[in-house]
Parts: structure tokens; C-alpha cells; sequence
């Protein structure tokens, strides 16, 4: 419906995908990486030919180095061993596959309210439910997760609980990073209400590498003792490019049996070639610097967009947005009384002042934690700083309409 709305507006100034910034993408890089790919016909071909179902290795266990590097002291007692870790078309595939392998219709995934909007249509299409779970400034509040398993519980729903889904770096939409304090205590109570049914712990790092302040901090997967809880999955979608679309999961032993046994029925494994490609990538040190330029042009365009909405809506009554550190996405609070999805007038004339954006009701699961109509997602990433100063401004004149 989104995409619609713009596609039949060009002049629209589309604040609302969570796209990365085309003028970013490493052409470079990839033409330096194929050609040195290519300059080796051996590794050509074998980067030609079909891959297995898990994924190339080297590039495998590349990540899984990444994934635990830096924190040896924390790291889980049980480490993951590369197999398993299983390469993907895209996160959103791992995904995916992981609620397919471990969830039946009828089961609950709990999630953070508000959260991802594509991996709730996923748990929707699956006949699985999605439970919100309520979030404050820091994410998922442990003690709201604890009532939910209890309510869940004495209603005699828990054994239908099969994961905790959270984006764990400056999530998509709030722009929120869990303090490695609280999610330990996530997956803490994961383990303890594991009775008879495991509840995984499903740590989303889509945005990981989109950092543009302070430092990095350890994966969810550094806090799972046993190793038998956490669930990570990644992508080179928004540090790299989406059209090579490699994502990938780190998974507990118990469930990469089915999660491969999936993925084997449907492509015996992901492209290949995108996967010698990444690692090439990796290997020659493309990466990090582009990551590095990448993340200037976004801080660039953040702080455009933060310093528009100080100018343009800091005077509006109510109206309240935090600044995130790294990510696509600034959250826009309201008043109770603006309902800001498509059934309230400011959506239309937003789109009549010419930006759109993401009503915020659509990023919350289907039960649980109550959905708010006053709020919206705006998104930095593709518009240059000037469109989104525009774009802004266009919204603060759809709310002065209110
Ligand atoms: C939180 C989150 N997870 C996963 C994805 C999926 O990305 P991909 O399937 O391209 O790896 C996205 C894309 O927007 C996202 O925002």
C-alpha cells in the first residue's frame, strides 16, 4: 500500500522504506572483488558452480569469528562451531526458516512492541501469533516479558511459547540498542521458562554494522551459556549491498537439522556466487572501509533529519523522538489524539504535503501489549539531506493541519 501511494506520486518524498542509499552502494568495491575473483578461473568456477545448502564455508567461518571475536572471556561455554552457521538469501530468509523449523500455527512468537513489520507478516503467514511485548527507551522490558510468560502460563498457553524475536542494534523502527545488561536478562528468562518447550531467543542484527557513534557491543550470542538458546541472524543487506543479498543465521545445534532440511527442499542452498563474492569482499578489506564511508553519508544525513525535526516540530505539543546511534530510523511519538495510520487524516495529508511515512500501527504483533496509533516511522536512508529537510518540513505542516 506504501509503495503504491509513492509509485503513483514520484514527487512524493518517501521517508517510509527502510532501503539503503543507492548513491552509497560499493560499485567499486564489487568490480575490485569480481576482478580478483576473476583473475583466478579455478575460483571462478568454483564460484560458478552450486554451493551446499548451509553455505560457502570460508565465508561461514568468517562470520562466526566475527560474531564471538573480541570477547573471548564472555563467550558462551559451548561456542558455536561453523556448522552452525548457515548462509541465506537474505536475513529475511533466515528468518524465516527459523520460525518455519520451530513454530506450528497456533504457537506464539513474543515480540517487542513495536517491532519489525516484515517478520510480523512472516509469524502471521506461518498461522503462528505474535504476542507484544511492552518496550520503554532500552527495549523489551524484562519485567513485562516475565508478566507476559506468566500470564501465559496460568492461561496455559506457555508450552505454545517457541521464541523471543528482537532487533538487537538500533532497531527498526525505534532506533533502540538493547544494553547488553537487559538482554542478558532476555535470555536469562528465555532459559528459565524453557519448561518442557524451548523458548528461543531470537537476536535480529540487521543494522549491526550502521553505527554512528560510541562503540560496538558484544552479540546476544556472547550471553547464551548453554549455547543452546540464542539465535542470531544477520545480513550484508544494509552494510553492504541488498542486491547481493547474503544474510545468514548462527544457530543453536537442535535446530540447524530442520532449519537445513527446509532449505534444502526449497533451494539446496542460496547463491553461491553472491557468497564467494562476499568473501572476497571480506578478505581484501573492501568491507570495513566501505562500511566506514557508508556510515559517514548516513550520520551525515541523521543528524539533517534530527536538526529538521528540531527546527520544524520541537514547538509541537507532544510530539517526541529520541536520537539513535546508529540505523535507519528515527521514531516520531504524538499525541493520543493524532491517529497517524491510514484510517486518520494525517497520513492523506501528509502524502498531500508530499512525504510519506510509515504509520507506526503496523510494527505492532496482533495480541498483547496494546497498539498505538500515534506514532510513525521515518527513515533516513534514501533521500538526500536536502529531501529530508523537505520531507520534514512537509510533516510538520500535515501536523499543524491536525
Ligand atoms: C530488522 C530487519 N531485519 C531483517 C531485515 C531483512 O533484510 P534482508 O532480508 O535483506 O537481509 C530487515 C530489512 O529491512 C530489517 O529491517
Amino acid at each position: 500500500m506504501l509503495m503504491s501511494r509513492a509509485l503513483a506520486n514520484p514527487d512524493l518524498i518517501s521517508l517510509a522504506a527502510g532501503f539503503v542509499d543507492q548513491e552509497t552502494l560499493p560499485a567499486d568495491e564489487t568490480r575490485q572483488a569480481l576482478q580478483s575473483l576473476f583473475a583466478d578461473p579455478a575460483a571462478a568456477r568454483a564460484a560458478l558452480q552450486y554451493g551446499t545448502t548451509p553455505g560457502y564455508p570460508p565465508l561461514r567461518q568468517r562470520l562466526l569469528d566475527q560474531a564471538l571475536e573480541g570477547h573471548p572471556a564472555s563467550c558462551s561455554r559451548r561456542a558455536p562451531t561453523i556448522d552452525q552457521v548457515v548462509l541465506t538469501a537474505g536475513s529475511n530468509q533466515l528468518l524465516h526458516l527459523v520460525l518455519e523449523s520451530i513454530a506450528d500455527a497456533g504457537d506464539i512468537i513474543l515480540c517487542a512492541a513495536p517491532t519489525y513489520l516484515v517478520v510480523l507478516g512472516t509469524i502471521a503467514n506461518l498461522g503462528v501469533r505474535s504476542v507484544g511485548v511492552a518496550t520503554d527507551d532500552q527495549g523489551m522490558i524484562p519485567e513485562s516479558l516475565e508478566a507476559t510468560l506468566t500470564h501465559l502460563a496460568a492461561t496455559e498457553e506457555l508450552a505454545r511459547v517457541r521464541a523471543i524475536y528482537l532487533v538487537t542494534y538500533f532497531d527498526n523502527p525505534r532506533g533502540i540498542t538493547m544494553p547488553l545488561k537487559r538482554l542478558a536478562q532476555v535470555v536469562e528468562i528465555a532459559h528459565r521458562w524453557s519448561r518442557g518447550t524451548k523458548i528461543y531467543v531470537i537476536a535480529d542484527e540487521a543494522y549491526r554494522d550502521l553505527r554512528y557513534r560510541g562503540d560496538d557491543v558484544p552479540s546476544a550470542l556472547t550471553l547464551d551459556e548453554d549455547g543452546d538458546t540464542v539465535v542470531v541472524a544477520g545480513t550484508f543487506s544494509k552494510s553492504y549491498s541488498p542486491g547481493v543479498r547474503v544474510g545468514w543465521g548462527i544457530l543453536p545445534a537442535a535446530i540447524v537439522g530442520p532449519v537445513c532440511s527446509q532449505k534444502g527442499n526449497i533451494d539446496f542452498g542460496s547463491p553461491n556466487f553472491c557468497q564467494h563474492l562476499m568473501h572476497r569482499v571480506l578478505d581484501q578489506g573492501l568491507f570495513t572501509a566501505h562500511v566506514e564511508r557508508m556510515c559517514a553519508g548516513y550520520r551525515e544525513k541523521l543528524h539533517a533529519m534530527l536538526q529538521a525535526m528540531e527546527e520544524e516540530l520541537a514547538g509541537f505539543p507532544g510530539a517526541d523522538w529520541r536520537s539513535p546511534d546508529g540505523g535507519l530510523y528515527v521514531w516520531l511519538g504524538l499525541p493520543a489524539s493524532i491517529d497517524s495510520g491510514p484510517a486518520g487524516t494525517l497520513f492523506d495529508k501528509a502524502i498531500e504535503e508530499g512525504v510519506l511515512y510509515v504509520p507506526g500501527q503496523y510494527c505492532y504483533p496482533s495480541e498483547g501489549e496494546p497498539t498505538k496509533s500515534n506514532a510513525l516511522r521515518l527513515s533516513f536512508g534514501v533521500q538526500s539531506a536536502e529531501r529530508i529537510r523537505e520531507g520534514i518540513a512537509a510533516l510538520a505542516r500535515a501536523l499543524q493541519a491536525q
